[in-house]
């Protein structure tokens, strides 16, 4: 009998090892490799994938008894030459939310010219995010714009009873008629060896919403697997997948060894019986622990749920897509009744608050992916040690940062050395796109100087090692959007089309070559 093997498996980057190490060879990180044993006779165990044995059911009902063995014979899919390969555009089916902030990041595709967002059936989607971060509200919420539509929906909440989602449900934009009170205590009853859909009243002009979202509150993949057999569902939610575990494997629930096995297996679920599933995890303040890290190479989109949890503001950001463009984010507002989008046009830094000129602060119209966003950069200068000055920044990139220090004492003339600099990207949004230079060399300039910009004024250009300022693309856009919001000025770099824009606008555009006419707007 083959024996029970130990290995070590690092938690950071997946990678198995045959004896313990301080630190993983793979990844170079340190204490991440976690014991766990491998038992070659459930390897062999032809009903050890509950999942894979499922779909080789459904395939047999599907195709009948001769097809199914002839399908059993058939050679597996041999290499064929390109320029075999059917090259027509594949029309990929989406399943829209009502949620357009969220179905932007999950991606978008064109069919007969209309532009359609949203998830594709069959796919494998991670939501990963810290806890408490509102990753199973955001969900929820999908589910039941889903559900709105007539899409079943079975949401696995393995963390929590199927009472306490429903709370959620009810605290989030649930409304009344979809949710009708009276027999709410008879209908939401947990049944724990099955689901219970948020069935309510059958009259109600909602009446889709309400039966086509089923609620499981269960660990265990086996019996999970068999509820979706007979749910039939076309998206199947796991919150999360930390608490999944299988019975015949020994380690703990969010292992590293079950952690990729649950999910290998439902990735595996959502290919052959054509359900989206969309698995939640989480991820430690730095982003390391096992879990999403782990999962992401075995899912088709990851999506990232970040923000600080003091700030109301949410974005979720596509970090991997196979489907559509990870530039892409949505941004969100947690409220009391759930998350709240912010649609285009929607503005992190209010303008009404530049009325009155403040020293360091300027605003930044930047674009994520193909919106146009209006932010604030603010710095602050503050007596420091020569050789020990500090530079911290929020939001912003601290090499970007350090290099803008740089143009402004070689281009500038200005003594920064000995001065302490902070700066941030107010609201606590990320801002990576380098057309927001301008405004935080500005920002750094005027806070030193004590000298503002004029109000309403915003600013956009990447900055040169040179001291010039650089064209940046989709310049029209921002300009537009600046106008759009209400801003009087826009700094910018040499454009042809800024006269032309001007007039169109009804907007003052200033052109600005270098450095030096940059500094020149403070006063
Ligand atoms: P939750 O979705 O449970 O987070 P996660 O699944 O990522 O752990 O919710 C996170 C926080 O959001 C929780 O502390 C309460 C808050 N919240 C609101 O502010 N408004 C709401 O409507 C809901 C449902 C939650
Ligand atoms: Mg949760």
């Amino acid at each position: 009998m083959a024996k029970v093997r130990k290995v070590f498996i690092c938690r950071n980057c997946g990678a198995t090892q045959q004896r313990w190490m301080g630190k993983c060879p793979d990844c170079n990180t340190w204490d991440s490799l976690e014991e766990s044993t491998i038992d070659p006779s459930s390897e062999k165990d032809p009903q050890r994938m509950s999942a894979l044995a499922w779909t080789q059911v459904q395939s047999m009902r599907e195709t009948n008894a001769d097809d199914a063995q002839a399908l059993a014979s058939a050679p597996a899919t041999g290499a064929v030459a390109l320029s075999d390969v059917d090259a027509a555009p594949a029309t990929v089916e989406r399943m829209p939310t009502s949620l357009r902030e969220f179905d932007r990041t999950l991606g978008t595709s064109l069919v007969n010219n209309v532009t359609i967002a949203g998830l594709v059936p069959g796919s494998a989607v991670l939501v990963g995010g810290e806890p408490g971060i509102g990753k199973s509200t955001l969900l929820l919420q999908a589910a039941r714009a889903w559900a709105s539509q007539g899409t079943k929906v079975l949401y696995v909440s393995s963390e929590e009873s199927v009472e306490q989602v429903a709370m959620r449900a009810k605290r989030i934009a649930f409304n009344e008629s979809e949710l009708s009170p009276p027999d709410a205590a008879g209908t939401s009853k947990r049944v724990s060896s099955g689901t219970s859909s948020l069935r309510y009243s059958g009259t109600s002009p909602s009446h889709s919403v309400t039966s086509s979202l089923f609620l499981l509150h269960d660990t265990n993949l086996a019996r999970i697997v068999e509820q979706t057999r007979k749910v039939q569902p076309r998206v199947l939610v796991i919150d999360s997948v930390q608490m999944i575990y299988r019975g015949d494997i020994t380690a703990a629930p969010g292992s590293v060894t079950q952690l990729r096995r649950c999910c290998a297996e439902l990735v595996y679920l959502a290919k052959m019986a054509n359900i989206a599933v969309v698995l939640v995890g989480h991820v430690t303040k730095d982003g390391q622990l096992a879990g999403p890290r782990l999962l992401e190479h075995l899912v088709d989109v990851v999506l990232s749920f970040e923000g600080d949890r003091a700030h109301s503001h949410r974005v979720v950001r596509s970090v991997k897509n196979r489907f559509g463009s990870t530039l892409e984010i949505g941004l969100f507002e947690m409220t009391g009744t759930g998350l709240r989008e912010i649609e285009e046009g929607g503005i992190i830094a209010a303008i009404s608050a530049h009325d009155t000129p403040r020293p360091g602060c300027v605003l930044s119209p930047i674009m994520t992916g193909t919106r146009c966003m209006m932010v604030e950069v603010q710095a602050l200068t503050a007596t420091g040690f020569l050789g020990a000055a500090k530079r911290k920044c929020s939001g912003l990139d601290s090499n970007r940062m350090a290099m803008l220090i740089a143009v402004l004492e070689q281009h500038a003339g200005l003594r920064l050395a000995d001065r302490d600099i902070f700066a941030s990207s107010v609201g606590g949004l990320k801002v990576l796109d380098p057309s927001s230079d301008l405004a935080l060399l500005l920002a750094i300039a005027g806070a030193h100087y004590r000298k503002p910009i004029a109000p309403r004024t915003c600013a956009l250009g990447e900055v040169g090692l040179s001291g010039e300022i650089r064209s940046v693309p989709h310049l029209e856009q921002r300009i537009r959007e600046a106008a759009r919001l209400g801003c009087a000025r826009v700094l910018c770099p040499v454009s042809k089309d800024a006269k032309m824009l001007a007039k169109q606008l009804a907007i003052e555009i200033t052109q600005v070559k270098n450095v030096d006419q940059a500094l020149e707007q403070l006063g």
